[in-house]
């Protein structure tokens, strides 16, 4: 079988309604990603019914305006990759069902795709770099999940642990919120840290030693208690401005001890699993501090997508439908969303 492919990528696990043309794994012919991010803002946090409508309503559009872009119809594609899971149950659906309508229609075969090892594939697509070579240590940092996984070869994960309780992500969202900084919190963070000291407060890393497993609710406990001794009055949920509260370095100290276990756990499992390299990726990924902190403490070369192709995205799913459909995978018209589908195999 010729190794040249076409795949159409098709996204909508979370806020993001996505589409992409790749060819052979590696090279963007179409991207577009629509982002529900202002929408959801207001609540503080993505809202599900909300997020599904809005798939509804733009996903048709989505597709076509990918497929025109890239100058091809549904003839000069190999197969639709569609993300499975796991993700947000009703927007998983979306996209799975116009996916299985457009392989239905147009005879095409069908991939469902994890939308973690997506992540991960995202490396590919920086197509002016070599290939990066196994064994490798990927670390996965979204809203939704920590992972930390060994990767001996394509489409072989081994998962070495994750988080015991809030996403990294989900921790940079929470704590926004109670500084007041809006959703999403992780660019917001970023943003207010650069102008604070990340020494003013020394909040706690949880290295869990003995285990390749993450924790960062005590670190948002922490950053709460000490918002809670300056500002009584606080609720959760409360977006007030927040006059004498110390934001800059309250988000300061708080990346610091994200980026601190991070790395530092990251570091310490390829150094014992042997790896090659280090890929670094999902929403967190596009992180400044983290990447710049990664890339001055690794001695082997740590991999990370650009940072359009560190959040949602359906270029990646297409990355992964390519090595999948030359394995051979195809799927059935009746599978089913898988809302937390973890990664494996
Ligand atoms: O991968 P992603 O787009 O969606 C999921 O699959 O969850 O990740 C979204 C997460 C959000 O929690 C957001 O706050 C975080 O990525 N994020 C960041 C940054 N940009 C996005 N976190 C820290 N620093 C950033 N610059
Ligand atoms: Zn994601």
């Amino acid at each position: 079988m010729s190794e040249d492919t076409r795949i159409l990528g098709i996204e909508t696990s979370c806020d993001e309604t996505a589409a992409a043309v790749v060819e052979n794994g590696r090279h963007i012919v179409s991207s577009i990603v629509a982002s529900q991010a202002s929408m959801h803002a207001q609540y503080g946090g993505v809202f599900p019914e909300m997020a599904s409508r809005a798939h509804i309503e733009t996903i048709y559009q989505v597709i076509s305006n990918t497929l025109s872009q890239a100058h091809v119809g549904l003839e000069a594609v190999d197969a639709i990759a569609v993300t499975r899971g796991p993700g947000l149950a009703g927007s998983l659906v979306v996209g799975m069902n116009m996916a299985k309508g457009l392989a239905l229609g147009s005879g095409l075969p069908l991939l469902g795709i994890n939308h973690l090892e997506a992540h991960l594939y995202s490396i590919w697509l920086v197509e002016d770099e070599q290939e990066p070579s196994f064994p490798l240590l990927g670390l996965i940092v979204s809203g939704g999940h920590t992972e930390l996984v060994l990767m001996r070869d394509h489409l072989t994960y081994q998962r070495l642990g994750g988080t015991l309780d809030d996403a990294a992500g989900e921790a940079f969202d929470k704590v926004a919120r109670l500084l007041g900084l809006g959703f999403p919190g992780g660019p917001a963070i970023q943003e207010a840290a650069e102008k604070g000291d990340p020494e003013s407060f020394k909040f706690p890393r949880a290295w869990l030693e003995g285990t390749w497993n993450f924790s960062f609710s005590g670190l948002k406990t922490a950053v709460l208690r000490e918002v809670r001794e300056r500002q009584p009055e606080l609720e959760a949920g409360v977006e007030a401005p927040r006059p004498g509260l110390p934001i800059a370095n309250l988000a300061a100290a708080f990346q610091a001890a994200v980026v601190d276990v991070l790395v530092g756990k990251t570091l310490a499992a390829a150094e014992t699993f042997e790896a090659k390299e280090i890929l670094f990726a999902g929403g967190v990924s596009a992180n400044k501090p983290l990447r710049e902190a990664f890339q001055s403490q690794a001695k082997i070369p740590v991999r990370m997508p650009p940072l359009e192709l560190c959040t949602d995205n359906a270029a990646m799913i297409a990355a992964v439908g390519h090595r999948r459909f030359l394995a051979g995978q195809r799927d059935a018209l009746d599978i089913d969303v898988l809302p937390t589908w973890p990664i494996t195999g």
